[in-house]
């Protein structure tokens, strides 16, 4: 039995590339394992949102994670700014980085990249990462193959930090798909799948209707070899198209090519289409109707109050560690 800590951002609905790389996996992992999920609404104000906006977006996320299969009889769910204590033991991560290290991310250079002036949230992202994980005692953390930099920074932070001021926190490992780790963009698949581009035709939404979903994917990039074959350097969206059809369909890729061998890309599109919709339809309706209940206000209490008593534990030990407050 392990402990398993997540989180997804409240911006937009959950992509597909959300969903394979990262949240199936959310499921999957609650089979004898303690779960906690969280709505990670503090981080997704790093960069502007709009209050009316990023509200339904909470709301939305909690019935998502239900949809998909998060059992609050078996795993906690909450808002991550229902809980003090993610951004007080994040305070204390801060102190513990180094502006370099945090200059050094990805994704800070990445969304920073060409802007006037970013918050300096965006910039201490990462050390209120590694207070949501920390904050659990989290042993594994599932997520998509971006946020590896981020998980490695977490645990140079609970090393450094148990270092000098006693053994306060476990140490986490990632836990990344084989698989799926990394769903890239339908019309520029050498980038990733994101809910930020600007092209619609990207990214697959979760709920998406059969018709966009099907649009979308007939409109994939490929290229005119016109052979379904995985290579991702050669041939970057056929290959994402059978990671996202092995995913959605329970079939190898191995298997899917040997399938599609003489068939033309338009046939095979249809039917990686097809599997999506599968995949998605249940939780759709699920979905909707989930998101007019009262449980999912009654769910999220409940989780914060759970969450609440494990992380004030673990936070009150680190300042105990560190010295601050008054203690006996
Ligand atoms: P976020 O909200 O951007 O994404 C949620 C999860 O989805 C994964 N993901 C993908 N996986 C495969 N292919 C893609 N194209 C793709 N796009 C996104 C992400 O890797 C992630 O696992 N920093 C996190 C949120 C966070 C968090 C945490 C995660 C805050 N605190 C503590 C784990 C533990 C993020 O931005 O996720």
């Amino acid at each position: 039995m392990a402990k398993i800590f997540s989180g997804v951002q409240p911006t937009s609905i959950p992509t597909l590339g959300n969903y394979l790389g990262a949240m199936r996996n959310f499921v999957t992992l609650q089979d004898g394992n303690e779960c906690i999920y969280c709505i990670v609404d503090e981080h997704a104000i790093t960069v502007p949102q709009d209050p009316k906006e990023i509200q339904k977006n909470i709301h939305n996320l909690a019935a998502l994670y239900l949809a998909m299969g998060i059992d609050p009889k078996r795993s906690i769910l909450f808002i991550q700014s229902e809980v003090p204590c993610h951004a007080q033991l994040g305070w204390i991560m801060q102190c513990v980085s180094y502006m370099g290290e945090l200059e050094r991310m990805t994704q800070f250079k990445d969304k920073s990249k060409g802007k006037q002036s970013v918050s300096a949230g965006l910039l201490t992202y990462p050390p209120l990462m590694a207070a949501d994980i920390l904050l659990y005692q989290t042993e594994l953390v599932p997520v998509g193959a971006d946020q590896k930099q981020h998980l490695e920074l977490t645990r140079d932070l609970a090393e450094r930090f148990n270092k000098k001021y006693g053994q306060v926190f476990t140490v986490p490992e990632p836990y990344i798909p084989p698989v799926g780790a990394r769903i890239m963009s339908l019309a520029e698949p050498t980038k990733k799948m994101s809910k930020s581009d600007t092209n619609r035709k990207a990214t697959i939404f979760t709920l998406d209707s059969e018709k966009e979903i099907l649009k979308k994917i007939k409109s994939a990039t490929t290229d005119d070899e016109a052979s379904i074959r995985y290579d991702r350097e050669a041939k970057p969206g056929v290959s994402n198209l059978l990671d996202i059809f092995s995913l959605c369909s329970g079939r190898s890729v191995d298997e899917l090519v040997t399938a599609y061998q003489n068939k033309g890309y338009g046939e095979f599109k249809t039917d990686v289409a097809e599997s999506v919709i599968n995949v998605l339809s249940p939780i759709q309706e699920r979905y909707h109707n989930l998101i007019e209940s009262d449980e999912l206000d009654e769910i999220l209490d409940e989780g914060a109050e759970k969450a609440y008593a494990m992380a004030k534990k673990t936070l009150s030990e680190s300042e105990q560690a560190l010295g601050i407050g008054r203690r006996n």
